[in-house]
């Protein structure tokens, strides 16, 4: 299997001018096995001169690398966790310091659902007893078509479908056949494009400093292989504030406990270091 990536990643590379050797060994070699089956291919020999002979295959596979499925509200948990007790104490810490902004950094926000899931917490907060609270949502991906879907906001009925109905029709007017998000809940976040391996940028430009009250960094860790985890976990840490949060996907809580962070709430995929 080793030998099989390093010949194609080394492949990819020559063609397109792109390093994939960063994506974890199992993931990289299942989309390898995944194109072999759609182009029909007998072998990976055969896949490997498709490579060199098709110049659109190379995009093609590195477009299967590419995951960006996402939901509303992923991992009920540590959503209910953030609505009922951590969003609330950093409100209440702003408050007694005197500070009006809390700053959160949505590090990859695919087409915008988990953004607009965390404004939605925001508003809920901001109507309940925190009415003085201002807040600011960076929502951040690599990939730009990703990005000018979360600021369109435009969803299916069905990519809706863990919405309550209370925040379902607060925050969507029907457009055709599809639903979109209402300017109200747009109008605090920034969108942008933001690769986690930028060498130049520690954090979204639009944030200027960082100094985020909570970076959540969901379903993305377990693409990489360990010392790249690493990087991007340095990089989200290290613009958060001063006992600032860290939230990772439930299936990536051991990534999180290995690296020293500490779970919050048991299970709950929340951390602090
Ligand atoms: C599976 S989606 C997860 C989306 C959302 N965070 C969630 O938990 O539902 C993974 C997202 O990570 C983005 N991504 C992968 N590598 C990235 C990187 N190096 N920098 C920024 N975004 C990245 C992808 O473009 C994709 O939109």
């Amino acid at each position: 299997m080793k030998q099989t990536n390093q010949h194609i990643t080394d492949l990819i590379l020559q063609l397109q001018g792109v390093d994939v050797s960063k994506y974890d060994e199992t993931f990289l070699n299942k989309s390898i096995q995944k194109r072999i089956t759609e182009t029909h291919c007998n072998s990976v020999q055969e896949y490997c001169a498709l490579l060199e002979q098709k110049s659109n295959e190379g995009e093609y596979f590195l477009n299967s690398l590419h995951i960006s499925y996402s939901e509303f509200f992923r991992n009920t948990l540590t959503y209910s966790a953030l609505e009922h007790i951590v969003l609330p104490s950093i409100a209440l810490q702003k408050r007694s310091t005197k500070q009006k902004e809390i700053r959160i950094w949505s590090a990859a926000c695919a087409a915008g659902q988990e953004s607009y899931s965390l404004a939605m917490l925001m508003e809920e907060l901001k109507n309940g007893d925190c009415e003085t609270i201002k807040y600011r949502i960076f929502a951040t991906d690599q990939d730009q078509t990703q990005v000018i879907e979360a600021q369109k906001g435009q969803y299916t009925a069905e990519a809706l479908n863990n919405l309550s109905l209370k925040r379902f029709n607060q925050w969507f007017t029907q457009l055709g056949n599809n639903y979109i998000v209402k300017q109200e809940l747009k109008a605090n976040i920034d969108f942008s494009v933001f690769d986690l391996f930028s060498e130049q940028l520690g954090c979204p430009p639009a944030s200027i400093f960082g100094d985020f009250d909570l970076v959540v960094c969901a379903n993305l860790l377990f693409y990489y292989k360990h010392e790249y985890q690493k990087m991007i976990l340095e990089k989200t840490s290290g613009c958060r504030a001063n006992g600032g949060y860290l939230i990772c996907g439930e299936t990536e809580r051991d990534i999180l406990i290995r690296h020293n962070f500490k779970e919050v709430f048991p299970q709950s995929a929340i951390f602090k270091k």
